[in-house]
């Protein structure tokens, strides 16, 4: 049978990633690819006593069908917690529960866009919402980072150019890849350029809570007063990633509109997942839960960024980090980053993401590639920086 499937969809996995992902399972295989939580920091202790109450003692609710808005108590909870933690919940927001917030760049996509509308994105970006906005036929427009987030003039020509953007896509804080952290007066900026060009902004914050460094910036949702921004969380860097659980805040009439497009989608979001993600925000210390979490973080990414000052010296140059997941590294201009990363994977077994992976176009210049330090082992971190450090030294 020859498939026909929707030219959208048909060119969504990137063909260079995919070739050397295809590695990673090798036996053996030190992975810097994966984006995962540490496996020490899922608190599973918490997580079973909370299961087993809920069952005992609500059962039904966990089990039976729910409603697409999410579960009561949880988005009471979330609210709260927005509004007085990081003054992002406001008198005309509203706020359903996603699943992940991998779904609301999809949900917001599916509702806004109509093929061949402009998404702007930062470039690069993450991947899971590149292929959620072309999964729809978006015409994908890059503007630069800088070192304090988004290029403002970039920004400013890609939307005169642009006049069918819908909307702006940031990752603000610890972006993925780039681990860049958008300063104050960029936030500022961008929303500025959003309300004159008329445009959403789709701010995605899942690594916000995790800053082992340095200062707490306050969202861009924080700033809106024009139903602008729409904010989407996750628990899956704080929590659990496997539990699905993700949140989407804005205007109640966008949020009306995810809701529909929501109950076509996966009806609502596990039941169980929400019952213990709300249990946990009122049972445990949250903020104890995520400062455990950071010093995990902490630890791994000072170690990682030490034995890149080891084994890269001058040769392969890289963002400090002061949160999230990754490392973005730059090697030479005449070093060529795919030839690098192949031989990353097949000579020495260490898993690299090639940067193409997060760029529009996969095919333009590009010398970045990104590493992770929150699922390896200390031991393979450092095992997995000294084979690398030996490729160095051929370069
Ligand atoms: C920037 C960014 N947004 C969204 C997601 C999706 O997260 P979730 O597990 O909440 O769907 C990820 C996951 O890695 C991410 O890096």
């Amino acid at each position: 049978m020859d498939y026909k499937f929707t030219e959208s969809i048909a060119s969504l996995a990137p063909s260079a990633i995919r070739e050397i992902l295809k590695y990673s399972s090798v036996p053996g295989m030190i992975s810097f690819a994966a984006g995962n939580p540490s496996p020490e920091a899922f608190p599973i202790k918490d997580i079973e006593r909370i299961t087993q109450n809920i069952l005992q003692k609500n059962p039904i609710t966990a089990l039976q069908y729910s409603i697409t808005e999410g579960y009561g108590p949880l988005r009471d909870t979330m609210k709260q917690y927005m509004k007085e933690k990081w003054n992002s919940f406001g008198e005309n927001d509203e706020l359903i529960i996603t699943s992940g917030a991998q779904q609301v760049m999809d949900l917001m996509t599916k509702a806004f866009v109509e093929k061949g509308d402009t998404i702007i994105c930062e470039k690069p970006t993450f991947i899971g919402s590149l292929n959620a906005f072309r999964s729809y036929g978006a015409n994908l427009v890059g503007v630069e980072i800088d070192d304090d987030g988004m290029n403002i003039d970039s920004l400013e020509k890609a939307l005169n150019e642009n006049r069918n953007a819908k909307f702006i896509y940031t990752i603000p804080n610890f972006q993925n890849p780039s681990g860049v952290t958008m300063s104050l007066e960029k936030r500022k900026a961008i929303y500025a350029l959003a309300k004159k060009y008329g445009v959403i902004i789709l701010e995605d914050n899942p690594y916000g809570e995790i800053r082992f460094a340095g200062k707490d910036i306050q969202t861009i949702k924080s700033l809106d007063t024009d139903g602008l921004v729409v904010y989407a969380g996750s628990f899956s860097k704080v929590l659990s990633p496997g539990m699905r659980v993700g949140y989407a805040i804005g205007d109640k009439r966008i949020i009306a509109k995810l809701t529909v497009c929501k109950q076509t989608s996966d009806v609502h979001t596990t039941a169980l997942s929400q019952m213990i993600t709300d249990e946990f925000m009122k049972t445990v210390d949250f903020e104890k839960h995520l400062q455990n979490i950071r010093a995990i973080y902490r630890k791994k990414a000072n170690l990682m960024m030490d034995l890149m000052d080891e084994y890269f010296g001058d040769k392969i140059t890289y963002n400090k980090v002061e949160g999230g997941l990754f490392i973005w590294c730059k090697l030479p201009k005449q070093v060529d980053m795919m030839d690098f990363c192949t031989k990353a994977v097949k000579d020495k077994k260490v898993a690299l993401v090639p940067g193409t992976a997060f760029l529009i176009n996969e095919n333009e210049e590009c010398h970045e590639f990104r590493t992770n330090y929150s699922t390896p082992t200390e031991q393979q971190l450092i095992e997995g920086m000294q084979k690398l450090g030996e490729l160095v030294k051929e370069i």
